[in-house]
């Protein structure tokens, strides 16, 4: 084990087991798709070997494609990289081979893993296992055949399903749907797959070659209605992805012409979809994603993370319950402290609700719910603190009551004991200035509501030592989220870099576009909600609490208006009393308030930013830039003063933390898909008209005026290869 590579093992009852074997998850790597090649060839050669069985080392059949694979054609263009495998190897040796093939699945077959074992003239399962394809959500579609014999063997209708929604199933479901030829435990695994083989070959058994079958595609003009109605859902769930009605069109083929065409056709449009830009972007971020808890002088030092068993968690409002909840799921002990036993109370009930939540999108079990509250103490004061190795405030954001807090608690844990706070926008030195532990203070960012969204912004100061920001990590890691380590400017990288988002929706605003056009066309391009509905839902207060902490730290470039507080004054508080942009009604879709309308225009006037009074016309287009092109310049910003180590990080966060469309490739990435240069001119014009919020910032000019691309960051970077356009 540990080895990549394929063996092949002849037994005396001539059959030839061939084991993949690539850790952790044994992906297709081309190595291993070659080797597949050359054991096959011999294995049809021998005279002492009448059937085969495919399988995986270690408990697992196949994860898939290496995904590598991708990103090398995507560096460099070069598609011939991508081997002859459906054809080639699925159709031409192993289904229409003279020897028959049973895979023997455990663990996952996923992706290029379970379109091999449909190659096979049976499949031999554990009731546990998991199956699916999942291409599509990489941008791609199943191009080993799997369009062509999913839905042959499985019927149409559920073969989409199953790869329009990236949906995966378990080997009992899979049995249910004729995917699966028979269920085994573990252990009789190969035994009984052996005996399959033979079966098979000895025509004792049905010699199926799932390509060939019609059985269960239907009538053609069935077929024609599903496959409508399934490009109505595509363009419901994906209407800005080429990916799930190519994947249709392929389908398509197959149904009218037969499996064998349909998988010529696949091959063409597969090698069109990898290089295109989706599939660019959403390998970029499936990379990114994993790049993040690499951090140069952190991760690669020879540091060993320290267990974090016990946590105090200070505040029980809705970030510390939700921190809570996420801790105690995953099996860490923690003390929840508040100030007085009623606000206590309601911690553990909003806790308790949380987990009933989870419960009933079946995300956890019942007796997994008991356990993790078996976990949680709350307290009044500090007597529990002397064991935690890690403290996470999430009070009030009051600079005085956090400086007091550290203190404190400075005085009760162990000399050792982490102390993180949850800060959004208090300087970092400031919390820590009244404290001799200025080396064990780190910021903890979590993102509303904490036990659901995934990113978690960890935050450094020049003192924070390494041992301390590896063992955040490490808890980044245990609570399942995606840490992203920061420096400790104003709103960190995920908040500083969006300022301008809802801002420049404000001044396109009161430029006199309407409001509700400016959120429609930032829906469109892909964000869950526009800035409008977003500022609804998060509440005013936190709009007007950190204005003006944003208009000093960021002089000449910020844009504010009345207008919130002028809604505020008029009983609109947002989502939070259904009355905000937009109107709030029970299990109704948010309405756009026209009532709203006179607010607006009072807002304007004071404003005053509209040339002699007269609305400015603009195209969608140019909403959609002038609200994202100055968050792109304040990235840059960003990246300019190394508050993140890689582009790439910018990218995942506000995928993770902003909804920023994932098939994008994120912020940065889909900034460079469109250049540096015409996002510099285009801001540049715009500083001209409008004034400073537009100013391009010294690297983007700087990389504008060199023609380079704007993830390329000057120092300890690591660049990630540039779209084409
Ligand atoms: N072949 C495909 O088209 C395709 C598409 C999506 C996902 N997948 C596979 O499905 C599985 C689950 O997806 P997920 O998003 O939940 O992943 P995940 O984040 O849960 O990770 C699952 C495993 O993928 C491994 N992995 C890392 N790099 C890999 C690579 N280059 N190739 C293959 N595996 C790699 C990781 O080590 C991890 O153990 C993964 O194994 C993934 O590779 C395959
Ligand atoms: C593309 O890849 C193929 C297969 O690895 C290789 O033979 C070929 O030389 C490559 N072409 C270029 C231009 O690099
Ligand atoms: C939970 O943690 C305890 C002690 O830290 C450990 O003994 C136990 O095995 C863990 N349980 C799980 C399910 O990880
Ligand atoms: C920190 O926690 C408090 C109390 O729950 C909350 O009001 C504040 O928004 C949190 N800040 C961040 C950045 O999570
Ligand atoms: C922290 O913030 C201060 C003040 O903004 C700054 O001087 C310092 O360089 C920052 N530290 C890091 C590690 O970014
Ligand atoms: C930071 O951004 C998150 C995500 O949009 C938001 O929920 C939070 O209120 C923001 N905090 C501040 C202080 O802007
Ligand atoms: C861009 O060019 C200038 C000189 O023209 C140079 O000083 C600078 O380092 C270059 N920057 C990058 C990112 O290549
Ligand atoms: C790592 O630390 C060394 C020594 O402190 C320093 O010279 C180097 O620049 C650092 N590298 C990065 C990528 O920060």
């Amino acid at each position: 084990m540990g080895k990549i590579g394929l063996t092949m093992e002849v037994g005396s009852d001539g059959v030839a087991l061939i084991t993949i074997s690539n850790p952790p998850v044994n992906a297709l790597a081309l190595s291993i798709l070659t080797g597949l090649k050359e054991k096959y060839a011999e294995a049809m050669n021998r005279d002492d070997v009448k059937a085969i069985v495919l399988t995986g080392d270690a408990g697992k059949f196949s994860g898939g494609f290496d995904i590598n694979v991708f990103e090398k054609i995507h560096a460099t263009g070069n598609i011939s990289l991508l081997p002859g495998v459906s054809i080639e190897l699925l159709t031409n040796v192993i289904e229409d081979g003279k020897k028959p093939s049973v895979a023997a699945i455990q663990g996952l077959a996923l992706g290029g893993g379970l379109e091999l074992t449909m190659g096979c003239h049976a499949r031999i399962c554990t009731p546990q296992a998991l199956l699916g394809l999942p291409e599509l959500s990489l941008g791609v579609f199943p191009g080993f055949g799997g369009t062509q014999r999913l839905p042959r063997l499985v019927g149409l209708s559920k073969a989409i399903e199953m790869m329009l929604l990236s949906k995966f199933v378990s080997g009992t479901e899979g049995k249910n749907l004729g995917l699966i030829d028979e269920l085994v435990s573990s252990s009789e695994l190969l035994r009984v797959s052996r005996l399959w083989a033979l079966d098979i070959a000895d025509k004792r058994k049905p010699w199926v070659s799932s390509l060939r079958r019609t059985d269960r595609i239907g009538s053609l003009s069935e077929a024609r209605m599903i496959i409508k109605e399934a490009r109505q859902l595509s363009k419901r769930i994906a209407p800005n992805m080429p990916q799930h009605n190519a994947c249709l069109d392929v389908i398509e083929e197959g149904v009218l012409f037969g499996g064998y065409a349909g998988s010529i056709r696949e091959e063409k449009v597969f090698n069109e979809m990898v290089l295109s830009d989706t599939a660019r972007s959403l390998v970029h971020v499936f990379f990114s994603q994993r790049l993040t808890s690499k951090v140069p002088n952190i991760t690669d030092i020879g540091l060993k993370p320290r267990r974090i068993r016990k946590v105090a968690v200070i505040g029980g409002g809705l970030m510390g319950s939700g921190i809570a909840t996420s801790l105690i799921r995953n099996n860490v002990s923690v003390v929840m402290k508040e100030i007085n036993s009623k606000f206590l109370q309601k911690g553990i009930k909003t806790i308790e609700a949380n987990l009933n939540g989870l419960l009933k999108k079946k995300a956890i079990s019942k007796e997994k719910m008991n356990s993790a509250l078996s976990l949680l103490k709350g307290t009044l004061d500090y007597s529990l603190f002397r064991d935690i190795d890690m403290v996470i405030e999430a009070v009030i954001e009051k600079v005085s009551l956090k400086q007091s807090i550290f203190s404190e608690i400075e005085k009760v844990c162990r000399p050792d004991c982490i102390l993180a706070t949850n800060t959004s926008t208090i300087d970092l030195n400031i919390v820590g200035e009244k404290t001799t532990s200025q080396d064990r203070i780190i910021g903890a960012h979590f993102f509303s509501p904490a036990h659901v969204m995934p990113l978690l912004e960890i935050i450094r100061t020049e003192k924070t030592s390494p041992q301390v920001i590896l063992d955040l990590l490490e808890v980044g890691k245990i609570i399942k989220k995606v840490p992203v380590v920061v420096g400790n400017c104003t709103g960190f990288a995920v908040n500083r870099t969006f300022f301008p988002y809802t801002q420049g929706a404000h001044l396109l605003l009161h430029l006199g576009v309407d409001l509700f056009r400016i959120d429609r066309v930032i829906t469109n391009f892909g964000m869950p909600m526009g800035p409008f509905q977003l500022q609804d839902l998060a509440g005013y207060g936190v709009a007007m609490a950190v204005k003006e902490v944003f208009a000093s730290s960021f002089k000449g470039r910020t844009f504010d208006t009345e207008l919130v507080q002028m809604m505020v004054e008029m009983g609109r508080n947002g989502k939070a009393n259904g009355k905000g942009y937009y109107v709030y009604e029970r299990g109704m879709k948010p309405k756009p308030d026209p009532s709203l309308q006179p607010i607006i225009e009072k807002s304007r006037k004071l404003a005053n930013v509209m040339h002699g009074g007269k609305p400015i016309i603009i195209s969608d287009q140019d909403i959609l830039e002038m609200v994202f092109f100055p968050v792109v310049n304040e990235a840059c910003r960003v990246m300019d003063e190394n508050v993140v180590i890689r582009a790439s990080d910018i990218d995942i966060s506000s995928v993770l933390g902003m909804g920023f469309p994932r098939y994008r490739g994120g912020l940065v990435f889909w900034a460079d898909t469109l250049g540096s240069k015409y996002i510099y001119e285009r801001l540049k014009k715009w500083e001209i008209t409008y004034g400073g919020f537009f100013k391009p910032s010294r690297y983007l000019e700087e990389r504008a005026m060199n023609g380079t691309s704007l993830s390329l960051m000057a120092q300890g970077s690591t660049p990630t290869p540039i779209s084409r356009m």
